[in-house]
């Protein structure tokens, strides 16, 4: 009888461990399950949220009446006063074909000559990017 109960216990733990050995091991997939998808996360987050100047742009409240004066300061020269285009192409819906951040890049870049790598603040930028919105 009393062999017995001290048998017991120690059965009850080894059948605890061998329980709770499957339980540990889901936590530990579910954890790096978790860790690996913020890792991915982390990785895969647009260019645009890890480049502070796109940030600064994206956070600004861009003026459609601003940009169009930079615009035909800047930018009709190539594209036209309307944005019709001329050496640069017609503008209009572009806002449809290039995401903000794409828009962001085609003016500051200078990766696509003739058209001129543009130095502009982050509110002159948004400015622009509000006229190219505006540009239906
Ligand atoms: C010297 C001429 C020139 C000037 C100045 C110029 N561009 Fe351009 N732009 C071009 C040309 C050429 C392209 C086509 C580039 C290509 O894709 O090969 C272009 C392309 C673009 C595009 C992409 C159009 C599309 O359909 O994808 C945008 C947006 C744009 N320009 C905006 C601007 C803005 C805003 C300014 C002024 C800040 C500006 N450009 C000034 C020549 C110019």
């Amino acid at each position: 009888m009393a062999v017995a109960t001290a048998a017991d216990p120690a059965l009850a733990a080894v059948a605890t461990a061998g329980l709770a050995r499957p339980r540990s091991l889901v936590t530990a997939l579910v954890l790096l399950a978790a860790v690996a998808s913020a890792v991915l996360a982390l990785l895969l987050l647009p260019a645009a949220s890890r480049d502070p100047y796109t940030r600064a742009t994206l956070a600004s409240q861009g003026s459609a009446q601003d940009g169009g004066r930079l615009f035909r300061l800047n930018c009709a020269g190539c594209h036209g006063l309307a944005a019709q285009g001329l050496v640069g192409p017609n503008l209009h819906g572009v806002g449809r074909r290039k995401n903000d951040r794409q828009l962001i890049q085609q003016v500051i870049s200078g990766r696509t000559p003739p058209m001129p790598r543009f130095q502009l603040d982050p509110q002159a930028m948004a400015d622009l990017l509000a006229f190219l919105h505006s540009l239906a």
